[in-house]
């Protein structure tokens, strides 16, 4: 597995972002993830595609853009011209899942589908050959600071299982609430990707608190698990 630690931007100054993009890359980040919210289909309005466009020219690190928004599909060309190296769509709004995310592959991204946390990780099952990453909610999604929803880890294990079974080393990523105290057992359930807003940019310094939640997930890995016996 490899591990990868992926702050959001949400809860950082949006008055200076390119520095707080530089504090999380020195603490070793390996995406930056960008909440995209619409005001529709969750409740907050963020950032759209010409904020995607300026973080493109300051990060050294993939974006990892996760879209919360109706009709993904209108605007997946849009953000991946601008400069998204992973796009995710909510199953909830997407009817045409598997045509969605061929057209996120067609475009030279990588193509997730995110659950919400009432959505059962079975409804990923036609698509599961498809996806290259598949991102569980761990919060209703639309603020950052939220707390974690404790049934989360089993979720990420449900959508592990599914993938194996399916044949597809597609990576989990996990989203809100991660911190130090819940990452090794998410990493032990089988996210390989953890985005954290609040953990990181909530506090004093944002390069510590990316190395110190990489720290925290590691002892969920599969070595450390089979070390610490
Ligand atoms: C929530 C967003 C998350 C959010 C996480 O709707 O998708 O990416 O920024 O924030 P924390 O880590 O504070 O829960
Ligand atoms: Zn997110």
């Amino acid at each position: 597995m490899t591990l990868r630690i992926a702050p959001s931007i949400l809860s950082a100054d949006f008055g200076r972002l390119a520095e707080d993009i530089a504090r999380v890359e020195r603490g070793g980040a390996d995406l930056l993830h960008i909440d995209v919210m619409d005001g529709r289909f969750v409740p907050n309005i963020t950032v759209g595609v010409p904020i995607v466009r300026a973080l493109h020219r300051v990060a050294k690190v993939p974006l990892d853009v996760h879209l919360m928004i109706l009709e993904p599909e209108r605007h997946i060309e849009a953000f991946a011209d601008a400069g998204a190296s992973m796009m995710s769509v909510h199953v909830e709004v997407s009817p045409h899942l598997h045509r969605t995310l061929e057209a996120i592959k067609a475009l030279g991204a990588q193509a997730g589908a995110v659950l919400n946390p009432s959505t059962p990780a079975a409804m990923l099952g036609p698509v599961a050959h498809l996806v290259d990453f598949v991102l569980v909610m761990s919060v209703n999604p639309g603020f950052s600071g939220q707390a974690y929803i404790p049934e989360s880890a089993s979720k990420v294990r449900a959508v592990r299982d599914l993938l194996d079974e399916a044949g597809s080393n597609a990576p989990v990523e996990i989203d809100g609430g991660i911190q130090p105290g819940n990452a090794a057992e998410v990493v032990a359930a089988g996210a390989e990707i953890l985005v954290a807003a609040s953990a990181i940019y909530g506090t004093d310094d944002p390069t510590a608190a990316t190395l110190q939640l990489r720290d925290a997930a590691l002892a969920g890995t599969p070595t450390a698990l089979r070390e610490s016996r």
